[in-house]
């Protein structure tokens, strides 16, 4: 295969023997990021034990996500630190199950088949926002987490109040905890490592040996749970759910499938081949669809609202927007009203993507913009930075909704805007995402004046979340 070698690829100044860039990220990843930027600019390499690339300009990444998407997997470290949780749901799953699955699914995320959700999403922000006290400050961070929490409960399981007060709830809440601490542990890494090493070593030997040392690899997927207290909380965590999604999945069967939540469609679609999921793949993908499209919401309604509060001239247009509804409810109809609404949204997601990092695994030898990168290379990919190229997004540090009118967006490459990823493994989420956040915006800023309280920083953990919560000063507006 022609092109330069992976080793040819900028490499960032800075590596120290032996973890490479390990330690400085450690130290601050969002200050890493921006040095990567101003370095190495459209691809680098990183070292963390190996050699790590960074894809960093809108043309390599339709390459790499979209031209190429079919070679680039999910890394497995999302893969295993989300395993026992969402197991093979459409997250993490690869190869043939995750394509038969995203073709089952897909036509429940179309927007009209999402526009029945409107209203809930409409009744859940509602009722959050009521709980609030006149001129008290709330902790928005976790009060958009209520809030979208509520409508995952109501969208999926048509569960009347769902927060972290239910069993699901703080079980969810304990196992995502272990997920985030175990993204980073070095157990993992170095569990990975030897599951592809075992791989590599498998194709070298004859066929009778292939079968052994297959079952070992499959062994290692999930990641080895190592004795002790932390262990013991996943465990009891897991057979919660496990209990409660198997007993929610029996009461729709005997209920004859009735219900018009998301759980009632996995359990009525049928593939291709006219066959239904199996109830640990039904198990699998809700608690996926949970956990993939509640905090990422929360936390990119929680930076817009912070955004708004410190710009009163952009705040003052989604007021006019809302204004304009005359106090209703907004519901589906009134989205193409609610446009610079939607513009804000989107801003917050350039400036504070939830999902600031993700990483894919090349599964063969294949080139790269002209670089040839080996079977197993490690391509990191940053909406965080991709978002602050001066090139595709002048002054890039200032919130300017307007760079998302229909005219701006048609201009920019595609790839310049990745909040949601790109090619096959696009979130399956976007437009139910998109709509929940026009809906609960425009009701929260219906009802609420809000007021910044001190500065707030992000803060990279599994999502992009604000340093210490987000206090604001609510005042209500006359329809509470
Ligand atoms: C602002 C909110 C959201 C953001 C920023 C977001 C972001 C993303 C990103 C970046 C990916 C790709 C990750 C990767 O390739 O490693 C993804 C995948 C996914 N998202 Fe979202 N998401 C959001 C909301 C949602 C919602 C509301 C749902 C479901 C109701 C959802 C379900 C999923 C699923 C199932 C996948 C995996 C798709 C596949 O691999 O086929 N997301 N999301």
């Amino acid at each position: 295969m022609a092109g330069l070698s992976v080793d040819q690829i900028p490499l960032l100044s800075g590596a120290v023997w032996p973890s490479g860039h390990a330690r400085e990220v450690e130290r601050g990843r969002i200050a890493f990021l921006h040095r990567f930027n101003a370095e190495c600019g459209d691809i680098g390499r990183l070292r963390f034990f190996r050699t790590v690339v960074v894809v960093n300009s809108p043309s390599l990444l339709h390459e790499m996500l979209v031209e190429k998407g079919k070679v680039f997997e999910k890394s497995p470290v999302v893969r295993g630190a989300l395993y026992p949780l969402v197991g093979e749901g459409l997250f993490t799953s690869r190869g043939e199950l995750w394509r038969r699955q995203r073709k089952l699914m897909a036509p429940m995320f179309q927007p009209a088949q999402i526009a029945r959700y409107a209203l809930a999403m409409a009744e859940c922000t509602r009722r959050g926002v009521a709980t609030w006290q006149d001129g008290a400050t709330v902790e928005m961070a976790r009060e958009t987490t209520r809030i979208t929490m509520s409508i995952a409960g109501r969208t999926l399981f048509d569960a009347e109040t769902f927060d972290e007060a239910d069993a699901i709830g703080a079980a969810l809440t304990t196992a995502l905890h272990w997920a985030d601490e175990t993204t980073v542990s070095l157990a993992l890494q170095i569990q990975i490592e030897a599951r592809q090493r075992l791989e590599r070593l498998g194709e070298h030997l004859p066929p009778s040996w292939r079968a052994r040392i297959a079952r070992m690899v499959d062994a290692l997927e999930p990641p080895l749970l190592l004795p002790g207290a932390r262990s013991r909380e996943l465990r009891a965590a897991i057979g919660v759910l496990d209990e409660r999604v198997q007993r929610m999945i029996d009461e729709r069967r005997a209920a004859g499938l009735t219900r018009s939540d998301l759980l009632t469609a996995l359990l009525k679609s049928r593939d291709e081949d006219g066959a239904r999921m199996s109830d640990r793949q039904v198990r699998d993908e809700v608690l996926t669809l949970f956990v993939a499209g509640h905090e990422t919401t929360a936390t990119g309604l929680a930076w817009s609202l912070h955004l708004l509060a410190r710009h009163p001239e952009s705040m003052r247009r989604v007021r006019a927007e809302v204004d304009a509804l005359d106090g209703r409810t907004p519901g589906v109809t009134d989205l193409p009203r609610l446009t610079y609404t939607l513009q804000v949204f989107k801003e917050a997601l350039r400036l504070y993507p939830p999902v600031y990092l993700f990483g894919r695994q090349a599964t063969e030898e294949v080139t790269l913009g002209g670089y040839r990168l080996p079977r197993g290379t490690i391509v990191l990919v940053s909406p965080y930075g991709l978002h602050r190229r001066p090139a595709e997004w002048p002054d890039p540090e200032r919130f300017d909704p307007d760079r998302f009118t229909p005219e701006a967006e048609a201009a920019r490459p595609r790839t310049a805007w990745l909040p949601f990823s790109a090619g096959p493994r696009t979130c399956i989420g976007n437009h139910f995402a998109l709509m929940e956040a026009q809906i609960a915006l425009a009701i929260v800023i219906q009802r609420a004046e809000l007021t910044s309280v001190g500065e707030v920083e992000p803060e990279p953990g599994a999502t992009l979340r604000p340093r210490g919560g987000m206090p604001m000063i609510a005042r209500l507006r006359r329809h509470n």
